[in-house]
């Protein structure tokens, strides 16, 4: 039998976001946000459900940073509404709203768990999106002042800070796909979103540090490596090429090494996009130096090429893996070999797994428990590759699990579970899955058996 073991500084951890718990959506004067706007716009949401009520963190993080702590939990990840802070995103700030994160801050620190503040995590103000939101380059200005006023309200109970969460699927989801609020499909604009908000990441950062706070501060990126489906075929090697330059290296180059990839931009020219317009001292100011690399992964690409897909030409497709509800495969090897592609390419000084985990059909049984062990078994084969790339040489210093209780999943609604708490959305009961009491013993011993 294996056993998996990680250092004792390893922290675990669990992550969540502000609009998929929260619910209080028009409390206390917080203003609107593009996805209360979107949510409730039919047909958005698979299930037709929205966030206003969620799992009610607004009233009951109490009780749900007492579970943390009893799960032994390391960090705790999770995010602010911008605009319940600035309810119209600039000007005029809401006290109450930063009453409420001050008071989950401290919840946190009298239980002993570190606090991981996501500046923005995909809850935009509407009254920004109004002004075009993150297409709009003014939006570097507004997002800097939020952050400067998070730092200077919370700078000495945050642990880690992490600028954005995903500026993949804030651009590509949310201006390409329109899968996701705001709901747009131009490529063009999608890409001017991406350089407005690298902008405004490093200009955050830029004004982190001349503030000398103790805590660090990170970006997180959502990579997956791309493979051929077939990869005898030159088509699917390029095709793969491509949707790995787009995921990956567009997001990780001008952070990491402050430039885009010239490759990817010759070819999207080519294709007639807009490329957005660089400035003198643009890139000096997205690749400021960071902290941590935060990594979200949950599955691999699998690609073929494909003449009908503008502007890439590729289409993801499945390999045949075991899939989890979410309908991603499960792919921890290509998890092991992204983590060794990360340190050979950007090599961080150290690295935090802020996002892995799986969605599958939980049920409460005859006994009130929640037996999931198809989750407990894609956590042990993901920490298992985890562990293995820290054995050569991979700086993870951290692991969250997404998420911590159950929560409205962005276009899928309340119904795709990826928690290890389970949540009654009709009573607001918690009830601790067989995945929490695992990983739980997981924290205490930091080693657990493969078998
Ligand atoms: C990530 C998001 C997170 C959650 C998981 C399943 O892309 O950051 O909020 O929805 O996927």
């Amino acid at each position: 039998m294996k056993t998996i073991k990680f250092p004792n500084n390893f922290e675990f951890g669990t992550a969540t976001a502000s609009y998929q718990i929260e619910g209080a959506a028009r409390e206390d004067g917080k203003g609107e946000d593009i996805w209360q706007r979107f949510s409730h716009i039919p047909g958005n949401i698979t299930d037709g459900t929205n966030g206003d009520t969620a799992c009610d963190f607004y009233h009951t993080y109490k009780e749900d940073i007492r579970l943390a702590k009893e799960l032994g939990l390391e960090v705790f990840r999770f995010s602010v509404n911008w605009a319940r802070i600035y309810p119209d995103g600039i000007g005029r700030i809401n006290k109450a709203g930063i009453e409420f994160y001050r008071n989950v801050l401290i919840e946190l620190k009298e239980n002993g768990i570190k606090a991981c503040m996501t500046i923005y995590h995909w809850d935009l103000p509407q009254k920004l999106q109004d002004k075009g939101g993150w297409s709009n380059r003014e939006i570097v200005g507004w997002f800097t002042e939020y952050a400067k006023t998070l730092f200077k309200e919370y700078g000495d109970l945050v642990d880690y800070w992490i600028t954005l969460n995903e500026p993949w699927c804030v651009s590509t989801l949310g201006y390409w796909t329109g899968e996701h609020a705001p709901g747009y499909h131009d490529y063009s604009m999608a890409l001017q979103a991406v350089h407005n908000l690298l902008l405004s990441h490093g200009s955050a950062v830029k004004e982190f540090r001349k503030l000398g706070l103790k805590s660090e501060i990170g970006i997180t990126l959502n990579m997956n490596l791309a493979y051929p489906l077939d990869k005898d075929d030159p088509r699917d090697v390029e095709a793969a090429k491509r949707i790995q330059l787009q995921q990956n290296n567009l997001f990780g180059d001008p952070v990491w090494k402050g430039g885009y990839p010239e490759e990817l931009f010759a070819y999207l020219k080519e294709q007639d996009v807009v490329i957005p317009e660089i400035l003198d001292g643009d890139m000096e100011l997205i690749s400021q130096p960071l902290d941590f690399f935060g990594l979200n992964t949950y599955y691999a690409e699998f690609v073929k090429a494909d003449e009908e897909q503008w502007p890439f030409h590729a289409k993801a497709v499945k390999s045949g893996k075991p899939r989890t509800d979410a309908d991603w495969e499960v792919c921890p090897d290509e998890a092991y070999e992204l983590l060794c592609w990360i340190r050979d390419t950007y090599k961080p000084a150290k690295l935090i797994i802020t996002e892995n985990g799986a969605a599958f059909n939980d049920w409460i049984d005859s006994e009130g428990k929640v037996q999931d062990t198809d989750r407990i078994e894609y956590l042990k084969q993901y920490l298992e590759a985890v562990s293995r790339a820290v054995e050569d040489g991979v700086p993870v210093m951290g692991y969250y699990v997404w998420c911590f209780t159950d929560n409205f999943e962005w276009a899928w609604g309340l119904s795709r579970r990826f928690g290890i708490i389970y949540v009654d959305y009709d009573s607001q009961k918690r009830i601790t899955k067989e995945s929490a009491k695992w990983l739980s013993k997981v924290i205490k011993e930091k080693e657990y058996n493969m078998a």
